[in-house]
């Protein structure tokens, strides 16, 4: 059954069930969340720590964001930041390695990753006494290695502690120290009766010709069917004949992609971008590589 004030998640029985039951048995459990971008990863973890709060589990959160995925720590900094106050308590080394790495005490020697990383363990440990404790990490695609390195370091010594750790991350982005996690739950795309579900409670259900080229191009991505619903009720012409439009809400989550695609694919999609036509025979051609003729005028333009 759906927790309550989470009616509106459409389908998902099977993992909020699954999920229920790793809140319910707060005990040394890791669980690798994956699937690609608007499946609904973050909705599952969202809906898992508000079920876990309801139950008086406390919830310490992170998530990945591509403009700190280089910064060290900076993850861990954020899930741990509500506890911070629990560090007197730790033994003097792994305290001054813990802060030191935050900035927030001046560290005498270099930051020593394994002190680094028993201070985030003991800090949990000792925030676990006080009552179990859920840890989610969300995008964890794009947290820095630091914090990625503290977690595992952590997952791999949860024995006897009420902590259970949830970790969120991109199907084929899952970080090295979680990618052999045995216990993985797959998100996969919506079964077409959900997708019609999802559909009916828009605010604007798409109808008729729109309504199934929505269903047919989201291929039940929860994402791409809100977002299409959206981009239909906003211009119902244009979902007739179907160019679909995108709302920016789309164009973020795939230009988001962009950076990590080879230099070659992602010329193409500039191309495919700039071109005035959707012949792909025509895009194909212009990224070719030049002719000699072309090659001597492109040299003068650069
Ligand atoms: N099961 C669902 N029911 C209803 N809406 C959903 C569901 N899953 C995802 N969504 C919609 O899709 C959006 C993207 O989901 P999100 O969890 O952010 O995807 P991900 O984290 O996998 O990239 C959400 O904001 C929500 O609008
Ligand atoms: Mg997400």
């Amino acid at each position: 059954m759906t927790p309550a004030g989470d009616e509106w998640i459409v389908g998902r029985e099977h993992e909020l069930e699954l999920l229920a039951r790793l809140v319910d048995d707060p005990s040394a459990q890791v669980l690798l969340v994956t699937g690609g971008p608007g499946l609904g990863k973050s909705v599952l973890l969202d809906a898992t720590a508000r079920q876990a709060r309801r139950a008086g589990t406390r919830v310490l959160r992170c998530r990945g964001c591509e403009g700190e995925s280089e910064l060290p720590f900076a993850g861990l900094h954020q899930l741990l930041r509500p506890v911070l106050d629990l560090a007197d308590g730790l033994p003097a080394r792994q305290r001054a390695a813990l802060l030191g790495v935050f900035g927030i005490e001046e560290s005498a020697e270099p930051a020593d990753p394994l002190l680094t990383a028993l201070g985030a363990l003991t800090l949990l440990s000792d925030a676990a006494n006080g009552g179990p404790l859920l840890l989610v990490a969300d995008d964890a695609h794009w947290l820095d290695v630091g914090t990625l390195d503290v977690l595992a370091f952590v997952a791999r010594r949860l024995e006897g502690e009420p902590l259970t750790l949830l970790v969120a991350a991109r199907e084929g982005c899952v970080p090295a120290p979680f990618a052999r996690e045995a216990r993985t739950l797959a998100v996969e795309p919506l079964e077409p009766a959900a997708a019609g579900r999802l559909l009916d409670v828009q605010p604007r259900p798409p109808v008729g010709r729109a309504r199934s080229r929505i269903l047919e191009q989201a291929a039940g991505v929860p994402l791409a069917l809100v977002e299409l619903a959206r981009a239909a009720g906003r211009d119902p012409a244009a979902a007739q004949d179907w160019t679909l439009p995108l709302t920016g809400r789309l164009e973020e989550i795939f230009a988001a992609d962009l950076p990590g695609l080879p230099g070659a694919t992602r010329q193409l999609l500039l191309l495919a971008a700039a071109a005035e036509t959707a012949e792909l025979p025509v895009i194909l051609s212009a990224a070719e590589p030049p002719s000699r003729s072309r090659c001597s005028a492109s040299a003068h333009c650069s």
